[in-house]
């Protein structure tokens, strides 16, 4: 029987006939989906601390309602995507827990520092632009739910990414010192944004059979190259330079070689060892810790309300 199922899955997976919470899957593809989409859903809202960081401190009233509004548009990713995983069987409450708990991950590239207000432009240029590349063929993932949260997201991500750019474009027309500013930006977040799109394929435990499943359309590596390609170009109008020696257009591949990536600093951020993971997680449990008032407000009026309808029918 499970065989049978099995197979009538996988065709439709084959026949790009979306899954749906209601239909049969596999408890692996189930479980990787819950993994993925709900470190997907944690990457979002912690994503909003290092941007958070700057709201107050946004050098006009255009940049600071801008900021709001995309570390806004954030916390609303964080939520569909949350919602989106709910349907496959598993609590918001429990997902939450295993974030706070360390038992599941968040994107790596959010526990490095902002430090200055560049940094807020490499963001978006570079975290979003790798996060626009990874997220957009997952608009097309085998499951509904999680393709549908993609659609909405990403229209709301090209923003993120061209409020980024025209950041660094102002710094890099600026004075010697914003220039400088810019560049040091780009510095410190390139390297950690292509680290975003996860291990080298070989070295991926989940690639492979995400890919079977078209949860992923492309593999890291694919994903990692398309993002170097565009930037390697667009770096150029900001008149700045992205720090490896080795990026070099290469005439056979059609695509840029670009130089060794550090795994050893991406699984030592992985793992809880990078600059600001401890600071992460601390500020979402406070603030997790400090809201529970407004989610105990929330269920109690939910409750009365439903009181009053039961006594009113
Ligand atoms: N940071 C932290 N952990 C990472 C990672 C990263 N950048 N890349 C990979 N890992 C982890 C994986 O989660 C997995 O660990 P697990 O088994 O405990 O979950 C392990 O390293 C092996 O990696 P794989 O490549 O085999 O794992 P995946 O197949 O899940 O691929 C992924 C990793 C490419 C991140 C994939 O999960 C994915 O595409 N996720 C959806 C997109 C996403 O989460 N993006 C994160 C940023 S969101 C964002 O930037 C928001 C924007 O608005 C700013």
């Amino acid at each position: 029987m499970a065989e049978q199922q099995e197979k009538i899955f996988q065709d439709k997976v084959d026949h790009e006939i979306r899954i749906e919470p209601k239909d049969w899957m596999p408890d692996q593809y189930r479980k990787t989906l819950i993994r993925q989409m709900s470190q997907h859903a944690h990457s979002e809202i912690v994503g909003m601390l290092p941007e958070g960081n700057w709201i107050t401190r946004a050098p006009s009233l255009r940049r600071k309602a801008t900021l709001i509004a995309k570390v806004q548009d954030e916390a609303g990713h964080g939520l569909y995507l949350y919602s989106a995983a709910e349907t496959l069987g598993i609590s918001r409450a429990e997902m939450i827990d295993q974030l706070h708990s360390g038992k599941t991950k968040y994107s790596s590239i959010f526990n490095y520092p902002t430090l200055t207000w560049a940094d807020i432009g490499a963001i978006g240029w570079l975290v979003d632009g790798a996060a626009i590349m990874n997220q957009v063929p997952l608009c097309r993932a085998s499951y509904g739910p999680y393709a549908r949260a993609m659609i909405r997201i990403c229209k709301e991500e090209s923003f993120h990414q061209r409020q980024g750019f025209e950041i660094l474009l102002t710094l890099s027309k600026g004075s010697e010192e914003q220039k400088r500013m810019c560049q040091d930006a780009i510095d410190r977040w390139w390297w950690p944004a292509v680290m975003m799109f996860g291990p080298n394929d070989e070295s991926s435990p989940h690639t492979k059979q995400s890919v079977a499943w078209k949860i992923k359309r492309f593999t890291n590596d694919e994903l990692r190259q398309k993002f170097i390609d565009v930037c390697a170009e667009q770096v150029h109008i900001l008149g700045m330079k992205i720090p490896d020696p080795d990026l070099k257009w290469n005439e056979q591949t059609k695509h840029y070689d670009f130089g060794a990536i550090n795994w050893d600093e991406f699984w030592n951020v992985v793992n809880g060892n990078g600059p600001c993971n401890k600071e992460r997680l601390a500020a979402r449990i406070k603030a997790h810790e400090e809201g529970a008032w407004v989610r105990e407000a929330a269920i109690a009026y939910a409750e009365k309300k439903k009181r009053k309808e039961k006594v009113i029918a």
